[in-house]
């Protein structure tokens, strides 16, 4: 959809509408109108489509990402990020590097396993921490966000404009309400999801055990009074969970693919990390000190970011922006991926150069105004990723950790080229499994990785 959508902004310009299946949609090009609309305008464009399939039947109003922006949605949304603000998310720091050190012991003891699975379990690894707080993840243990992957891009292909019967023909609904036999694969996606979401919030270990609190904690003390049942709570955590774990996966293939790609790039990071750390891992303290790394991570999400057509809002009321009428119940598609391609922002876009986020003095820049820099790729106004600043150091560390720890090289006869190949997940779009060949820096790199992996061997 992503690379349809781009090509009618050359067409038509930084805001256009059309009518898909009977809706209609809004569709937000450049950085300045999709801040102008969702961010300036946020009292207005925060809701989210009706989704009656993906609302009403498969999550029975249990989906944080899908509800409309009511009371229910705000103190959930709180709750998360109570655990997930600024400030909170550096207690997860530790767990964040111990997660990068696994992740390096895990690459240089399982070569022949794919890239894909390797990062599925830093992903998950990281994120399910964070929701129910716990031990790390094993490379090849139980991997609950694998079947909630499949889930979650059945319930998201549900909620694409013309794939939904009940959303396309709303009095449907009373039907479906009615016979059972129609709605049994609803009612067996509900089940299927709640009896996993009731199992992971059942585990989520006692904050005072774990010494950080997680987010299940967080939701586990919201007072029944708000009319948040124990479901919804088990819920909530479940659907942040693989929010969280989906995209940052796919930004750590990206960032690989970027690197096999421009290996002269690769070259450049490993000469800032061999100046300013030498023979030992990265640490958090570091990254004032690595603005190489941290342009590499802010051009990934700007390259190929993880989600690159946002998730749909839609506007709550009528209102009225640069002489435009968006009607109440328009979609309104924050389309990040031709505004991480704004010709404005951004010289020679589709070229991934980290350099362009430096200044002469090779520091980050501050970015352009309007340019959202700071949290491409992470959408905007009151719906914009409460998992921003977790996901952020995840990447930060772990690429660091990654460029410190080994040389990217391609495989012979399958390296990779820049018509690589995509997989559409419906929110997520990431690259398809490519091979790298992993080289090993130091001699001694398994010693290297320290206390953090000392439970592993
Ligand atoms: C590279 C990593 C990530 C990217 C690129 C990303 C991107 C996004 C985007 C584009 C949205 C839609 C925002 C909007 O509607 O305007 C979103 C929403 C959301 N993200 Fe993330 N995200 C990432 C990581 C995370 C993490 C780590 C978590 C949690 C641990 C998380 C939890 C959520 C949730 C719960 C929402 C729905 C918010 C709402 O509807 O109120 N995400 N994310």
């Amino acid at each position: 959809m992503y690379i349809k959508l781009h090509e009618w902004s050359k067409q038509y310009g930084p805001i256009f509408s059309f009518n898909a299946a009977g809706q209609r949609v809004v569709v937000l090009n450049s950085a300045k109108v999709a801040g102008d609309v969702l961010d300036r305008l946020s009292a207005y464009s925060s809701n989210r489509p009706a989704w009656i399939k993906l609302n009403d039947f498969l999550s029975q109003g249990g989906n944080v990402v899908g509800l409309p922006a009511g009371d229910t949605w705000r103190r959930l949304r709180k709750a998360i990020h109570e655990v997930l603000n600024v400030r909170n998310v550096n207690g997860f720091r530790p767990m964040q590097a111990q997660e990068a050190a696994i992740t390096i012991y895990y690459l240089l003891k399982c070569p022949h396993v794919n890239l894909v699975k390797h990062f599925h379990r830093t992903s998950a690894s990281i994120v399910w921490r964070s929701m129910y707080g716990g031990e790390p993840l094993e490379l090849n243990g139980p991997d609950p966000s694998e079947r909630l992957e499949e889930l979650s891009a059945d319930a998201f292909k549900a909620a694409l404009p013309g794939n939904s019967l009940v959303d396309m023909f709303p009095p449907l609904r009373h039907l479906y309400s009615r016979l059972a036999w129609l709605r049994r694969p609803f009612d067996e996606w509900y089940l299927e999801s709640t009896t996993i979401f009731l199992d992971l919030y059942g585990s989520a270990k006692d904050a005072s055990a774990l010494g950080e609190p997680c987010v299940s904690n967080n939701l586990g003390k919201l007072s029944d009074d708000y009319g948040i049942s124990g479901t919804m709570k088990a819920w909530t955590a479940g659907v942040v969970f693989s929010a969280g774990q989906d995209t940052t996966a796919t930004s750590l293939r990206f960032f690989v693919l970027a690197l096999l790609l421009h290996p002269e790039i690769m070259l450049k990071a490993h000469a800032e990390l061999d100046a300013i750390i030498g023979d030992r891992m990265p640490t958090f303290e570091d990254r004032d000190r690595l603005p190489y790394i941290s342009a590499i991570v802010k051009e990934v999400a700007r390259w190929h970011p993880a989600a690159p057509s946002g998730v749909p809002h839609s506007a709550s009321e009528d209102f009225v922006y640069e002489g435009y009428m968006i009607p109440r119940g328009t979609w309104i598609i924050d389309n990040i991926w031709s505004q991480t391609r704004d010709p404005a922002l951004y010289h020679e876009a589709n070229t991934f150069d980290p350099s362009r986020f430096l200044d002469g003095e090779g520091r980050i820049k501050s970015g352009a105004p309007d340019s959202h820099d700071d949290w491409l790729g992470f959408g905007h106004g009151r719906r914009i990723c409460p998992g921003r600043d977790l996901a952020a150091n995840s990447l930060f560390i772990t690429f660091a950790s990654l460029l410190w720890a080994f040389e990217f090289r391609n495989v012979e006869g399958k390296a990779v080229h820049e018509g690589f190949g995509l997989v559409d997940n419906f929110i997520t779009v990431q690259p398809a499994p490519f091979d790298v060949d992993l080289i090993p820096r130091f001699k001694d790199l398994d010693l290297r990785l320290g206390e953090n992996v000392a439970h592993l061997s």
